[in-house]
Order: C-alpha cells, then sequence, then structure tokens
C-alpha cells in the first residue's frame, strides 16, 4: 500500500485533523519519504495480527456479507454482530451457518454474536453498563449499539486495533481494501491515540440506465458542511478539513476507541467528532494521556468506489436527523448554527418543527468495564455466541 501523507492539518488543541490522503497504488514496498509512505506485505502483515474488524449486520443478503468475509485481510480477527431477524424466518441462523462454513473452510478467525443474546444483556448489567441496554434489559437496537458489542468483544480478544465495515457491500474488494488502509493510517500517526475515517472516493448510482459515479453521499455532504460550521463557531475561522463525518468505514486504536462515547444508531460517526472536540479541546477531560500523547485523525480516500444496499428516503431522513441532531445539540454550537440545523432540516423535508430535533442517547467510554468478568458472565449466559478460532 502506498499512499499520500497529509500535507495539512487543523489542530483543535491536543486533536489534530489531517486533510485527506490518496491511494495511490494498493502495493508497494516500504517507502519512507517526507510526502509518501508505502508499506511492505510484511509491515502490512504485522498490523493486521494485532486488529479486528467488527461487522455489525441487519438483516442484509447473505451474498452480501459472504462477499465481505471473504475480502477480509488474513491476519486479523472478524467479530460479526447481528441484530437480525430470528423466528419463523431466521437470517440469524443463516448468518450463523454462513459463519461457521467461512471458518470451516478458511481457518479465519471469526466470532458472532446476536444483539439481543439475553446473556449479552446479563453481562453488561453485571458489569455495570446498562447505558446499552432497553427497559427490558436487552442492548437496544441500533448500528452503534452492535459496535459497541463488537468492540467489548474486540477488547476481549486482546485486539490492539479494532476497524469496522459495513456488511451490505456489493463489492468485496472494496472491504479488502478498507483493511489495508486502516493499518496504514494507524501506522503513520505518532500517537496511540488515532483514528482513521474512510472518505469514499465515489459513490456511483444508477440514474436512467446509466451508472453515474457520484462524489457524495446524500447525507454526508451535509453532514460534513456542519461540522465544519461547528468549528468555525468556535475558532472564527471557516474551514473544510471535515470530509468524512459520516465514515462508516472508520477505525481505531484501542487506546482512543476505550476512551470515545458513542451516540446512539447512525448518528455514531458524526458524533465521533463532536465528541472528540467537546471533550478534549473544550472540556475538563479526565483522560490526560490522551491530551499530553495527542490525538490524530486520518482522512484517507479509498481508491475503490462504494457500492452498497440503497434502503430508501426515510432511512436516509432519519440518518441526516440523527446526524445533525449530535451538532445542534453540541455545546460547542451557537444559537445561529441551530437555526441553520433547523432550516436544512425543514427544507429537506426531515422535520416540521424545531423540537422534533430530538438529543441522541449518549453511551459513555468502556474504558472501566472489567473485561474479564465480561468474558466470564458472556461464557455462562450467552445463548449466541460463537468463536471460532
Ligand atoms: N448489529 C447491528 N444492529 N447492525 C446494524 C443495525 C443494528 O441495529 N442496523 C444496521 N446495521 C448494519 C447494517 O446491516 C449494515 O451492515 C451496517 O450496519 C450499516 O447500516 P446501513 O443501514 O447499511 O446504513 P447506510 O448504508 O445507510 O449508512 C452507512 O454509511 C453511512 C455513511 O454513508 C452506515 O455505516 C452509517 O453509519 C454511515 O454514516
Ligand atoms: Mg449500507
Amino acid at each position: 500500500m502506498l499512499i499520500e501523507l497529509p500535507k495539512h492539518a487543523e489542530i483543535f488543541g491536543c486533536i489534530k485533523i489531517n486533510e485527506v490522503q490518496k491511494v495511490l497504488k494498493l502495493e508497494s514496498e516500504e517507502v519512507q519519504s517526507e510526502l509518501l509512505r508505502g508499506f511492505s506485505k510484511e509491515e502490512m502483515e504485522e498490523i493486521l495480527q494485532r486488529m479486528c474488524i467488527v461487522v455489525p449486520i441487519k438483516d442484509e443478503k447473505m451474498h452480501l456479507l459472504d462477499g465481505v468475509l471473504r475480502s477480509i485481510p488474513l491476519g486479523c480477527r472478524i467479530v460479526v454482530v447481528s441484530n437480525s431477524q430470528r423466528g419463523e424466518r431466521d437470517i440469524f441462523k443463516m448468518e450463523r451457518d454462513l459463519v461457521s462454513d467461512f471458518y470451516r473452510v478458511t481457518k479465519h478467525p471469526i466470532a458472532l454474536i446476536h444483539q439481543k443474546d439475553p446473556g449479552l444483556g446479563v453481562a453488561f448489567k453485571e458489569v455495570g453498563y446498562e447505558h446499552i441496554l432497553d427497559e427490558s434489559g436487552f442492548v437496544r437496537n441500533g448500528k452503534a449499539e452492535g459496535m459497541v458489542v463488537g468492540l467489548i468483544i474486540a477488547k476481549m480478544f486482546g485486539s490492539e486495533f479494532v476497524g469496522f465495515v459495513d456488511a451490505d457491500n456489493y463489492i468485496p474488494c472494496s472491504v479488502n481494501e478498507y483493511v489495508r488502509l486502516y493499518c496504514a493510517g494507524l501506522s503513520i500517526a505518532n500517537t496511540p491515540y488515532t483514528m482513521v475515517r474512510l472518505h469514499w472516493r465515489y459513490k456511483p448510482k444508477v440514474i436512467e440506465d446509466r451508472l453515474y459515479f457520484r462524489k457524495w453521499g446524500r447525507v454526508s455532504e451535509i453532514t460534513n458542511k456542519y461540522l465544519n460550521k461547528l468549528l468555525a463557531v468556535q475558532t472564527g475561522f471557516e474551514t473544510n478539513i471535515i470530509k468524512t463525518g459520516n465514515a462508516g468505514e472508520h477505525a481505531m486504536t484501542m487506546k482512543l476507541a476505550e476512551i470515545m462515547a458513542f451516540s446512539t444508531g447512525y448518528s455514531i460517526e458524526p458524533y465521533q467528532l463532536v465528541y472528540l472536540l467537546e471533550e478534549f479541546w473544550k472540556g475538563e477531560t479526565k483522560y490526560r494521556e490522551a491530551v499530553s500523547s495527542g490525538i490524530d485523525v486520518y482522512q484517507i480516500e479509498t481508491l475503490n468506489p462504494h457500492i452498497h444496499e440503497e434502503k430508501g428516503d426515510e432511512h436516509i431522513k432519519e440518518m441526516l436527523l440523527q446526524s445533525l441532531a449530535t451538532i445542534y445539540h453540541s455545546k460547542l454550537s451557537n444559537e445561529k448554527l441551530r437555526e441553520e440545523i433547523v432550516e436544512e432540516l425543514k427544507r429537506s423535508g426531515v422535520i416540521r418543527r424545531r423540537n422534533e430535533i430530538k438529543k441522541n442517547k449518549v453511551m459513555p467510554p468502556i474504558a472501566e468495564i472489567d473485561v474479564a468478568e465480561f468474558q466470564k458472565l458472556l461464557d455462562e449466559y450467552s445463548e449466541t455466541f460463537i468463536s471460532f478460532g
């Protein structure tokens, strides 16, 4: 993998947000220069061994999950967290069969759990992390909730890096690139508190009878605009440094992941940036080591386009609302920005009244969870957790 090194970054206290970097070559020798960094196969493999890839999934086509799993590079562990349908039409059972077959054939270490596993609820309750549970004691619905489950399991496995990839990807080999980009980004960092967020080069769509290579997703462009405005509220300088507000494909060092707070559902990705700024730039964080080491955010543009399942207008509207709500309710925001967000959401037909912009639920960092105890509880009570390799 050969990538550009960032030529420019913007600094917000201890947080450094780097401008978007491009991929120059998918494979490379080791290169270390002022402008470029190339990773040899051996270097990549060394990082992959320390990484866990979490795949959140809810009722996706088996074909898509199958392609995603087969494309994840060798070396890293995989954790699939499912919130798929059970009962008569048991999609989760199909996922379980697929995962078992995948391991039988490939011997790639992989684990699977259902988000609504009662034992998972018990384990969270017993270790004092009820923030993720609903009133009945089950883990709440939501992509973010699935990701937090995956994160704890990755920590249980002792992974030093954790990355996330969606299961509904129509181009399996793009996932291979995503994971390698995580490795590249995580290893150019100078601090153990690092995040890598991917920016898709194109998000193609069929328009009339032709594949049109759109540059931006419908939600991302708007989320980025308001995240950048949030920065400008505080600094007085306009910027467009943030290009990955909704980056579902992202990775972190475990040291950073465990001190992050996570916002529910699809607001998780924009909130990661809002949280970092609130906590480590303008806040009085207790995580002092992160402040002294510094936090690096890398944004890397993929070579592959991203083609995934189209989930309809209502889904897009919900995602936009949740994303902008994190900015609207941020303590870094001001009345003028809030007014602009209200207008944006009304214009896009997402809300009619301001009070529809509800504050998202936030799950605090997992750093204090006793992971050994969590594992013990999971082993004892879980009905769905399987782990191979
Ligand atoms: N475990 C779990 N639990 N997984 C879920 C849940 C849930 O409740 N809901 C959705 N997922 C899975 C989906 O099956 C898919 O694999 C992944 O999470 C992403 O969900 P999508 O519904 O496909 O979201 P999207 O494609 O519209 O949005 C994605 O890209 C955005 C950036 O464009 C997501 O990754 C967003 O978070 C991201 O902002
Ligand atoms: Mg999708």
